[in-house]
Order: C-alpha cells, then sequence, then structure tokens
C-alpha cells in the first residue's frame, strides 16, 4: 500500500523556541507517513538543535539562509512553491508576530509570505505569553487569514511552570498535517479551476446559540463541517472568501477570512455588512428560528422558581435568508447568487417538497436539502440540489468536500 503522504512535501519550520527538538520527531513521523520534508530553520532554532540532525532524519538539505549562494533562483520562491504545506514548528510567539506583520527577513518569514500552500502553526512558548494581549491579537489576525493552528495545550512547560502554552505532541502535529494534505487531496481534480477568481463568496456554518442567561444557551446540534468544507472548496477556486462561523471547534481553512459569531442576530448583522460586495451568498449555517425574549442578566436559580421550573418565552428570529432574498431588486441585484440548506427530518418525498417550496419562498436560486440523520455531524452528507425554475433534482452524495464541489459547480454555472 502506498504511503499517505508518498509526492507530498512539508516545508518544515523550525523557530527557535526549546520545543525545537521535538519538530526533530515530526520530522522522523512525516518520513514514516511517506513525505518528503523540506526544514528550514531560523538562526535561533540553530541554537536549540543542530541542522545535522535534521539532514540526518530528512535526507534534505537544511536551509537557513535567504542569501544562500548555492541555489540557482530565490529559495524562498521556490521552497513556497514546492510546500504542498508549511508547517512551523514550534511557532514562538516571536515568529507569530512577525508572521502577523508580514515580516519576510529571513528564509522562514520569506517563505511563509510568499506561500499560497496552507500553513499550519504549532505554538509553544510559556503561558504568561499566550496570554499576553499581543500574542491574542496575532492569532486571531493569523487565524483571519487562514492559518492553522493546532495546540498549544495545558501542561508543563519549559520553565517547570505549567498551563496553556505547552506545544502539540508531534503526533497530534502530524495528524493535523495528513489530515489537511488529505482533505485538499480529496477534491475532485475540477476544483483545481479558479473558476470563482475575482467572486467574493460568503459562507455562513455551525449553529447560532441564543442565551438564556449567562451560562445556558438554546442551540443545536449543527457541527459547521458543511459550511467549512464550501468555504475550502471556493478558496480553492480562487474565491475571495468570507465564512462567517457560529460557535464550533473547526480550524479556519487556508486563505479563508473568517468572522466568528454567536446568536441569529449578529449573524444577520454580519451577513448585511457584507451584502454589498458579495456575489454569492451559501446560507449552511444552522440559524436558530426562535429566541428567549429575554437573556437573564444573572445565572437563573433554581431556588427563585416557585413551582419548580421557569417558563421561556421565545420571540421569532430574523429570517436572512429571507430578508436577502426579499432585499435583492433590479438596483441591488447582491448577491447574484443566493444558496439556502434545508435541514429535514422526513424522507427523500417530503425533504424535495420542502424544499422547493422554500427555493421558492425564500426568493432564493438554489435550496441545497439534506437529511438530519444523513448529515448533522457526518463527515460525509448526502444532498438534494433544488434549483428555482429547474425540474431536475440532482442527488449528490459522498464526503463533504465532494458535494461542496458539486454545489460550487452549479454556482460557477448559474454565475457565467
Ligand atoms: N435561515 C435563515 N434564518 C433563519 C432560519 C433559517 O437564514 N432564521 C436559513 C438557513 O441558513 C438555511 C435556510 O434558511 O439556509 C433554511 O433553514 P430551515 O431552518 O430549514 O428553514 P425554515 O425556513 O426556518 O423552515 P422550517 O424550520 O419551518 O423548516
Amino acid at each position: 500500500m502506498e504511503a499517505p503522504l508518498a509526492g507530498k512535501t512539508v516545508v518544515l519550520a523550525v523557530t527557535g523556541g526549546i520545543a525545537a527538538y521535538k519538530a526533530v520527531e515530526v520530522a522522523r513521523l512525516l518520513k514514516k507517513l511517506g513525505a518528503r520534508v523540506l526544514p528550514v530553520l531560523t538562526k535561533n532554532a540553530t541554537k536549540f538543535v543542530g541542522p545535522v540532525t535534521f539532514s540526518g532524519i530528512t535526507g534534505e538539505a537544511v536551509r537557513e539562509d535567504l542569501w544562500d549562494a548555492g541555489v540557482s533562483g530565490e529559495l524562498h520562491v521556490l521552497l513556497a512553491a514546492e510546500a504542498d504545506l508549511i508547517a512551523v514548528v514550534p511557532a514562538t510567539a516571536d515568529s507569530m508576530a512577525r508572521m502577523a506583520s508580514g515580516r519576510c527577513d529571513d528564509l522562514v518569514t520569506a517563505t511563509l509570505l510568499c506561500t499560497q500552500s496552507p500553513v499550519l502553526v504549532a505554538p509553544a512558548m510559556h503561558p504568561q505569553m499566550w496570554r499576553h494581549p499581543a500574542t491574542e491579537h496575532n492569532t486571531n489576525l493569523l487565524r483571519d487569514r487562514g492559518t492553522l493552528f493546532v495546540g498549544p495545550v495545558d501542561g508543563p512547560v519549559a520553565s517547570g511552570e505549567s498551563g496553556l502554552g505547552r506545544m502539540a505532541e508531534p503526533s497530534e502535529i502530524v495528524s493535523a498535517i495528513q489530515r489537511h494534505i488529505q482533505a485538499r487531496q480529496a477534491l475532485p481534480a475540477s476544483a483545481d479551476q479558479r473558476d470563482l477568481l475575482g467572486k467574493h463568496v460568503v459562507v455562513t456554518a455551525g449553529p447560532t446559540h441564543e442565551p438564556i442567561d449567562p451560562v445556558r444557551f438554546l442551540g443545536n446540534l449543527s457541527s459547521g463541517k458543511m459550511g467549512f468544507a464550501i468555504a475550502e472548496a471556493a478558496a480553492r477556486r480562487g474565491a475571495t472568501v468570507t465564512l462567517i462561523a457560529g460557535p464550533v471547534h473547526l480550524a479556519t481553512p487556508a486563505g479563508v477570512r473568517r468572522r466568528d459569531i454567536v446568536t441569529a442576530r449578529e449573524l444577520h448583522d454580519a451577513v448585511f455588512a457584507e451584502r454589498d460586495t458579495t456575489d454569492v451568498l451559501i446560507m449552511a449555517a444552522a440559524v436558530a428560528d426562535f429566541r428567549p425574549r429575554e437573556a437573564a442578566t444573572q445565572k437563573i436559580k433554581k431556588s427563585d422558581q416557585d413551582d419548580g421550573a421557569p417558563v421561556l418565552e421565545l420571540v421569532r428570529n430574523p429570517d436572512i435568508l429571507t430578508s436577502v432574498g426579499a432585499s435583492r431588486t433590479a438596483d441591488q441585484p447582491r448577491p447574484t447568487m443566493l444558496v439556502g440548506f434545508a435541514l429535514e427530518t422526513g424522507d427523500d418525498a417530503s425533504v424535495i417538497a420542502y424544499a422547493r417550496d422554500k427555493v421558492r419562498r425564500k426568493k432564493c436560486d438554489l435550496i441545497v436539502a439534506n437529511r438530519a440523520d444523513q448529515s448533522l455531524g457526518k463527515d460525509d452528507n448526502r444532498v438534494f440540489l433544488v434549483a428555482d425554475r429547474r425540474d431536475e433534482v440532482p442527488i449528490v452524495s459522498g464526503p463533504k468536500s465532494l458535494v461542496s464541489s458539486r454545489i460550487l459547480d452549479i454556482v460557477v454555472a448559474a454565475l457565467s
């Protein structure tokens, strides 16, 4: 059987922290999976681990110098282009700050600034440094730009203290690298076309949480996986992608701008803030239809309830898809393409019937209908693509990456 990462190249960027010695194990595990590993070390990294260790493990020349006279061409450009993924292991607070501000005065940062491949960082630092607002700001900036994060985790750090800042274990970092490379590989060949270049695609994903009091909410079981897969596929096809995400635990796909929201009203405002520049809006979020009329400012106590349980009064949330559909006019033809989802619990025939009704009622161009038992929380999905003014209803089933690419095929066809 072929090794899982055979034919793939990982640029392993090692920056100067004590956890640099664990990057050797990352290199070893990646080699074991069949990847070609190109080590790039900062000057500070070499103070922690010798380059010879990395060349011994990987069988490749270790690069340190932006001005390497032995290479014909620009080394950072060559490395950036060859990488299927660049992993920064460990990522120190300083290297993250330098990445966030777009510095490029050494080989690691210049390669990172030059690449179009996914970048994954494994932060490692003292918990105080991880908690510092400057690092938090840099982390958010990097996440917004689509940088993938593994860790840090809670545990002992070099100083002997304990807290959030310890680098994730090498096996966990390697699993994340493998997952991201394979997820991209799973996309069909057609997704390599950059047929959404110049288009702004806004995707909503995940559930909304509607607060009952400071510690409780009304929510639903949406995992966000479908919306995240669509955002990733659209970015790969050249779109400028804004992903508006509810509370989910998923890494931002590479190259995707992410906005986090919690409630349906925040989602409504975030969608409308983008609307004037949106070419395609894909509402994959499972928006809560109702919210408690008022969220209590203090935790609701059992002892405050005379007859044992409070009664929650619910009010309707705005229907975002319907509002966007209704706001499209000849003067304001934005978004050009409006795609809704419909999550239902019936059999195939009733799912299609509901979707036909929704596509008309919500004035959208396409409804992607799916059954809760075949989609919620799963990596695969089975969907019915119900378009306005078309009798035929294609059914697509498979990994959410493949389903995403079929949905985008319809979007591209409609745009052209
Ligand atoms: N949606 C929305 N705003 C809401 C509820 C839903 O924008 N308040 C969007 C969802 O993101 C999805 C589509 O509308 O794209 C369909 O959601 P669904 O809950 O299936 O439809 P409803 O119209 O709420 O119908 P029902 O719950 O009665 O099936």
